[in-house]
């Protein structure tokens, strides 16, 4: 009963903090707007949240809601609390990731930490650029990243993958490319005796059984990401953490049992050549915890599923379009370098089309000064800020043009960051071109008859956040037309 009289006292309490940070957020905005900042529109406490969602259901991301403000050098919005700009050109960009700015004023401070950060919060991707051995951890990830190596695994398992296709149904390139891209990192990262591993895995029905490991962590890291993109989950961050649905529990559950099992793994010896090898022995040298080096690896298993599995599916959307036959045939008849020239230009224009995320979102860290073109930003500590790829992509327009980034282009390529840039930026770009490239190389040289099924379904977009699928017809099936679809039988499922 005694207790129950600070009860008022208490609601008090946490309704004037809620108020002086809600009045915050209106007179921060209020700043931006006067230095000619455009809002996209925004609610009281949800942000553009709504919006959002309706993005979000028809398979396109959140960055797709800032896309409409040419004039604009910022687009700003309101998340949780804080202010997000968002640079919407390519001056704005520079300012904020050349080095020398990027370095100094911004650094990460990113809502994914309560997404599939939970899986590996000491991992670079959360941490700030001043963290102790930052640079050398990043230096000792790319040091793993053979590119020769990642050319042998990933063309290998392309090949083994396309020619086991059954021909009799149309193909669910959506589990074939997820399978792909998870058996090229398993095998890259860990080596093949440690992807033979299992761990514990509870499914969406509540179910426990032992799988694959790197099934395991590629599910729970899908399943994170979706998870914290939930509405309330995107209105207040930390609410992707609390253990209050029963997906939240199933999720966290699969991340100790996942981390339990590297903690057990890291002791043993590193698989020869693998990036696991590279990395514990770089860190090891460095001192750095085992937790930290587990976070790390477990940071670079998972970096290159998602984002090449669409890069994957967005290329072959757009390659094996009717219109774009001349590319499909082009690959197909292609030799030696030509030919790969060719694969990545198709690859590099279906970035540009449909990037799989967006950058990872920096913090302000100290107030300061850019210049636009003359037009001065005063961007405040606390404000969040990132360039947003799809806004610099769209100004180029809708249509497929790969020469764009054929060699002969050279100097006039559109300005693109599917990769990011600066300091922050993917230091496993070549990883996932090369995956991209071996795959769809091999797909439509193997299949030049491939013919996509489901041309008709609404709203097909390839992102991380995407369910939009990709049935494709190979052999005589290809040649028979209609959508196929009722020859298709239920589509495989995962755990
Ligand atoms: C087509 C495939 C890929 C795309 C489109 C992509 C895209 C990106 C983007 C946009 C970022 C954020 C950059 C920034 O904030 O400025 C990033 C970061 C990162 N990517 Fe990738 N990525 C891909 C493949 C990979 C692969 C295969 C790996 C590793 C095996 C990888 C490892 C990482 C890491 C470790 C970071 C964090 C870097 C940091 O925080 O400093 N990525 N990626």
């Amino acid at each position: 009963m005694g207790l129950l009289r600070y009860v008022p006292a208490a609601a008090g309490a946490v309704s004037l903090a809620f108020t002086a940070k809600a009045a915050r957020t209106v007179r921060e905005r209020r700043y931006y707007e006067k230095q000619g900042v455009t809002f996209s529109r925004t609610y009281p406490i949800i942000g553009s949240e709504t919006d959002i969602s309706g993005l979000i259901g028809r398979n396109k991301t959140r960055d797709y809601l800032y896309l409409d403000h040419p004039a604009t050098d910022f687009v700003g919005s309101i998340r949780g609390f804080d202010i997000q700009l968002y640079a919407v050109n390519r001056q704005a960009t520079e300012t904020l990731t050349s080095p020398a700015v990027t370095g100094k004023y911004i650094d990460r401070d990113t809502p994914a930490l309560y997404s599939f950060g939970q899986l590996s919060p000491s991992a670079m991707t959360f941490q700030k650029i001043t963290t102790e051995n930052f640079g050398d951890r990043k230096r000792n990830l790319g040091k793993g990243f053979d590119q020769e190596r990642i050319d042998e695994v990933s063309a290998r398992r392309a090949a083994g993958m396309c020619a086991a296709f059954d021909p009799r149904a149309p193909l669910d390139m959506k589990t074939i490319a997820g399978d792909y891209t998870r058996e090229v990192m398993g095998e890259f990262v860990w080596g093949q005796d440690a992807m033979r591993l299992t761990v514990s895995y509870k499914d969406g029905r509540g179910d426990v059984s032992q799988v694959p490991f790197m099934l395991a962590l590629n599910e729970t890291f899908t399943g994170l990401r979706f998870y914290s993109n939930r509405f309330w989950n995107r209105v207040h961050f930390p609410a992707a953490t609390w253990p209050v649905t029963r997906e939240a529990r199933r999720l966290q559950y699969n991340i100790r049992a996942l981390q339990e099992h590297l903690a057990g793994l890291l002791k043993d010896v590193p698989g020869a050549g693998t990036v696991w090898e590279q990395v514990a022995t770089g860190n090891g040298k460095l001192g750095v915890p085992l937790e930290i080096t587990r976070d790390d690896l477990l940071t670079a298993s998972i970096a290159g599923l998602d984002t090449v599995q669409n890069t994957v599916l967005a290329t072959l959307w757009y390659v094996l379009q009717p219109e774009n036959a001349k590319w499909r045939e082009a690959i197909a008849g292609g030799t030696g370098d030509r030919k790969d020239e060719l694969v990545e230009a198709c690859v590099s224009e279906s970035l540009r089309l449909s990037p799989p995320g967006s950058v990872i979102n920096n913090k302000i860290v100290e107030d300061f000064d850019v210049d636009v073109e003359g037009r001065r930003y005063l961007l405040r500590k606390g404000t969040r800020v990132m360039p947003n790829i799809h806004a610099l992509h769209a100004r180029y327009g809708d249509a497929f043009l790969p020469e764009r980034f054929l060699p002969e282009a050279k100097g006039s390529e559109p300005y693109v960051l599917p990769f990011g840039k600066g300091r922050r930026s993917c230091p496993g770009r070549n990883l996932g071109m090369v995956m991209a490239k071996n795959f769809v190389s091999r797909f439509v040289t193997e299949h030049p008859e491939a013919r996509i099924t489901n041309l008709a379904d609404k709203d097909i977009h390839f992102n991380n956040l995407s369910h939009s699928q990709l049935l494709i017809a190979i052999g005589p099936a290809a040649a028979q037309g209609g959508d196929g679809v009722a020859s298709c039988p239920v589509l495989p499922t995962r755990p």
